[in-house]
């Protein structure tokens, strides 16, 4: 066919490579037809930034082998009751960094908010105001729980849903722990006209992360310890603000700053008030129990439920 009468298409980018200089701006460019900007735009940068790093480290082949073996690993520790990728982003910080950009108007100000963890479960068990979390026999100090959530005006949020799950008093979820029922220090409740809800449980203990994959690989190598501090967490789900998920620490845990995956922000420290005499608030309960009062603030957004992490 003469020139003239061929069909018009860009001509083809050369990605033949000449210089290790060439090789970023060729695979970007390789990539610059994808039909979502967001998708160049994310690529391009991720792309960008990678190539710098090994760059600026001089990233040796020994060292590339042992990030891809790493990344693997990372996949084949991940099932339907563990999810290693959380938790390895969780220790580089990566997650309350991509949360403390999302929240507090992208990160100007205060947030309620914090990092998700790999053990939210959906469809924990319905219950009422007061109800206790504590399905089966789990022994520790109790602690009643007085929750309110509002707008950022102060206005309460009523109706709201209200996902909560912790670890028990030696430091396990009950996905973990073959001695806690399904579901044991979980509940989901939701909020009465004033925007309030609230529970009894047990009070929560510090625990390390799992450390028999990559996750605790890195953190031997850096001479890491692998404990969180105590902490309840909080899923709160409402049509018109933004879903909020985060943790309420126990302000005397002796880890409060250092905990592994850097999810304690000072406006997340909650006030557990010991109780040691005095009438308790159920007939079976001996001192000490614990009480904690504590407000969220939600913000204006779409609502929407994140990935489980695990079934
Ligand atoms: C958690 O709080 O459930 C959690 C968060 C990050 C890593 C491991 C556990
Ligand atoms: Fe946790």
């Amino acid at each position: 066919m003469d020139a003239a009468r061929r069909p018009a298409v860009a001509a083809p980018r050369s990605s033949i490579i000449e210089t290790e200089e060439e090789v970023t701006d060729i695979v970007v460019a390789a990539m610059s037809d994808a039909a979502s900007p967001r998708l160049r735009t994310v690529m391009e940068s991720l792309v960008r930034h990678l190539h710098a790093f090994a760059r600026e480290v001089k990233l040796t082949e020994e060292e590339y082998d042992l990030g891809i073996s790493m990344l693997n690993r990372i996949g084949q520790a991940t099932n339907d009751s563990h999810n290693e990728g959380i938790l390895f982003a969780d220790i580089l910080g990566f997650s309350t960094l991509v949360c403390l950009l999302n929240n507090g108007n992208t990160g100007a100000t205060e947030t309620s908010a914090a990092l998700l963890g790999p053990f939210w479960r959906m469809h924990s068990p319905e219950m009422a105001n007061g109800g206790s979390l504590v399905r089966s026999p789990t022994p520790g100090p109790a602690l009643f729980v007085n929750c309110k959530i509002e707008d950022a005006a102060g206005a309460p949020i009523s109706g709201a849903e209200v996902d909560v799950w912790h670890a028990s008093p030696v430091g396990f979820y009950e996905n973990q722990d073959e001695n806690q029922a399904d579901m044991n220090l979980r509940g989901k409740f939701h909020t009465d006209a004033e925007g309030r809800f609230s529970f009894r449980s047990v009070k929560p203990a510090g625990y390390p992360v799992p450390t028999d994959g990559p996750a605790g690989d890195v953190l031997r190598a850096q001479s890491r310890h692998p404990y969180r501090p105590a902490h309840l967490h909080f899923l709160c789900f409402k049509e018109g603000f933004k879903t909020l998920i985060t943790q309420v620490f126990v302000d005397n845990d002796e880890r409060l700053d250092s905990d592994v995956v850097f999810g304690v922000t000072q406006h997340l420290v909650g006030d557990y008030q010991r109780h040691d005499e005095g009438a308790p608030p159920a007939p079976d309960v001996t001192a000490p129990w614990y009480t904690l009062d504590y407000t969220f603030v939600m913000e204006p957004g779409v609502a929407k439920l994140p990935m489980p992490p695990i079934k």
